[in-house]
């Protein structure tokens, strides 16, 4: 579908939980407060709105969370994706995939990008406040061995700068484009004085390596990538803040129970829990959604209250 800005809307970002297992410092607090289980989308709901979203000629669908694999019926949801789109893509945190990245394979799963914000054990804990790197480091492992289509997604901070070598050169080693990540101000916990833009972390990057522009898109998403001439390695910049993308943007987000966020740097969202059964309803309902979709964000102006797990991240 075409949006109101003549853009192309054919991906969908499908958060299926908001809980997750970690609370990375950008994203969630201790005391974060989840979805009740029966608010979530069920299974029949979701192969209502996979169907649909077939049927609306959407092209890619990526599960995001909260954290994705913490829902015990992903597994189901994979088979009902596999079934309508052939295959499909996910975000995660990492800490399951040495035990689920197999059964995902054989039912769909493709492309899968692990967040990985520092390879140091104390800086990693620090930020997900959970010691948990060694079965994040596990999980790629058993990706990369399966042949998933894997790509690393750091944000990047004040607390993780001085690790930016050692990242892009961890990735290097392994094969796997990177992408750094601006800090956006979503959610409760942001903080300006941990925010890095994509300029600086640049002319860091320049001071031992080469950047050399690559005009290909490796994903379906928003990153710009450029090839490190020393390391025959690729690395990506996403960086909503500095650089905005907004004209190229291709996707709506639907939360685990049911709101379509035309836009994450708004609250605005549009309930389809209650037509989720009725299937023109439904159809008419994300049709809307897609009007909806504001020209441009305005994060450098107005902090956004819904933190991105809720949304879908
Ligand atoms: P691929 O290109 O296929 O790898 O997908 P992707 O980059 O869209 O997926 P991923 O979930 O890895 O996105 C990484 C992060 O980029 C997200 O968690 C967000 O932080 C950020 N991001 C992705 N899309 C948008 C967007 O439309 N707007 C903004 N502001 N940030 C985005
Ligand atoms: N700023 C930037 N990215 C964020 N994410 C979550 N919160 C933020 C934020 N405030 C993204 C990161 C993480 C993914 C799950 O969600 O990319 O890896
Ligand atoms: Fe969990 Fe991802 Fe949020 Fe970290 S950013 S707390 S891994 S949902």
């Amino acid at each position: 579908m075409i949006d109101k800005y003549n853009r192309k809307i054919d991906y969908v970002r499908l958060s299926i939980t908001d809980k997750c297992n970690f609370r990375c410092n950008y994203c969630m607090n201790e005391n974060v407060r989840f979805m009740q289980d029966n608010e979530l989308l069920s299974l029949i709901e979701i192969e209502k709105l996979v169907k649909v979203l077939k049927d609306l000629k959407f092209k890619n669908i990526r599960l995001t969370g909260g954290e994705p694999t913490l829902r015990p019926d992903i597994i189901d949801i994979a088979k009902i994706i596999k079934n309508y789109f052939g295959e499909f893509s996910i975000t995660t945190n990492g800490s399951l995939m040495h035990i689920l990245a197999q059964d995902l394979k054989k039912n769909g799963l493709k492309n899968v990008n692990f967040s990985l914000d520092s390879l140091n054990r104390y800086t990693f804990t620090k930020i997900t406040k959970r010691d948990d790197l060694n079965n994040v480091l596990n999980g790629l492992e058993k990706s990369l061995e399966i042949g998933l289509n894997v790509k690393l997604n750091t944000v990047i901070q004040k607390r993780n700068f001085n690790e930016v070598f050692e990242l892009i050169e961890f990735a290097a080693k392994y094969k796997l484009p990177i992408r750094f990540i601006e800090l956006m101000p979503i959610g409760n916990n942001y903080n300006e004085n941990d925010f890095i833009s994509e300029d600086i972390l640049k002319s860091k990057i320049s001071e031992k390596y080469s950047l050399i522009p690559y005009d290909k898109k490796l994903g379906i998403g928003p990153s710009k990538y450029y090839i490190i001439k020393e390391l025959n390695s690729k690395i990506g910049f996403i960086s909503a803040m500095t650089h905005n993308f907004c004209s190229s943007c291709n996707k709506i987000r639907i939360s685990a129970n049911g709101n379509i966020y035309p836009c994450l740097a708004f609250d605005y969202h549009i309930p389809i829990k209650d037509v989720i059964l009725k299937e023109e309803k439904l159809k008419e309902k994300i049709q809307f959604a897609i009007l909806e979709k504001p020209q441009r964000h305005y994060l450098n102006e107005i902090k956004k209250v819904t933190p991105m797990h809720k949304m879908g991240g």
